[in-house]
């Protein structure tokens, strides 16, 4: 299935559940600042920094049903449809860019890298990139599908990957290719946290901030 497509088949039902951690953002982003959400679903972390004080907000999914219910919930929000993995904003327009359980959904390699490029110029010189994903865990549920995705890919897919009978394909990460994906920044913090998923479970997870460097 497409990706559009199956966001858009499960818009109405799914929770998205990476926590945002307003204290934690609040140590980079100031009030004022402009912010991105890129792949926002149905807006509710942008409806989470607007409790927060936050006012020049924007935010962009390739789902346009995910976005009709951002806009049903949340109808003062500017939410936008975007084709994936692109931005139609100009080079350095914002201050902060969100990425809350996208990378988690975009599975190879290469589209992740553009992703993240993607994020990375539309971001200012000393601009924050604050990512919410998924790192590899290691019970047997977890191993087993990761395992059953690799023999049915013949080892052509990243280890981590693995698909839901709802037709989702998703990945969770290892430490060094989230290190090899957001290289060109500065890490400014890390942290592992433990999250609930969008399927009921939990998971090994990460919290970061990445800082696009001043020169
Ligand atoms: C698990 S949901 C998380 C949504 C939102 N960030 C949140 O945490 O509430 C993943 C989102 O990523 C979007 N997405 C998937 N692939 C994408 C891509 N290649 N480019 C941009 N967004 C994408 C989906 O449409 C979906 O809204």
């Amino acid at each position: 299935m497409k990706p559009r497509d199956y966001w858009n088949s499960v818009a109405e039902t799914k929770t998205f559940t990476t926590p945002f951690d307003a204290a934690f953002f609040a140590r980079f982003v100031p009030l004022d600042a402009a912010i991105l959400d890129f792949g926002c679903g149905y807006g509710r972390t942008l409806a989470e920094l607007t409790q927060s004080g936050y006012r020049n907000l924007c935010g962009v999914d390739l789902s346009d049903k995910l976005i009709e219910r951002g806009k049903r919930l949340f109808p003062t929000l500017d939410l936008r449809v975007s084709p994936p993995s692109t931005l139609d904003f100009p080079d350095a327009s914002f201050d902060a860019v969100i990425l809350f359980a996208v990378l988690t959904c975009v599975v190879d390699d290469a589209e992740q890298e553009t992703l993240v490029a993607e994020a990375r110029r539309v971001l200012q010189p000393g601009g924050v990139l604050y990512v919410n994903d998924f790192l590899l865990n290691d019970d047997e549920r977890n191993r087993d599908r990761y395992e059953r995705y690799q023999s049915a890919t013949n080892g052509r897919s990243a280890f981590g990957t693995f698909a839901l009978p709802d037709g989702a394909t998703l990945r969770h990460h290892s430490e060094e290719r989230v290190r090899t994906l957001f290289q060109s920044f500065e890490t400014a913090a890390f942290e592992r946290r433990v999250f609930p998923t969008m399927n009921g479970h939990v998971s090994n997870g990460f919290a970061a901030v990445f800082r696009k460097p001043l020169i």
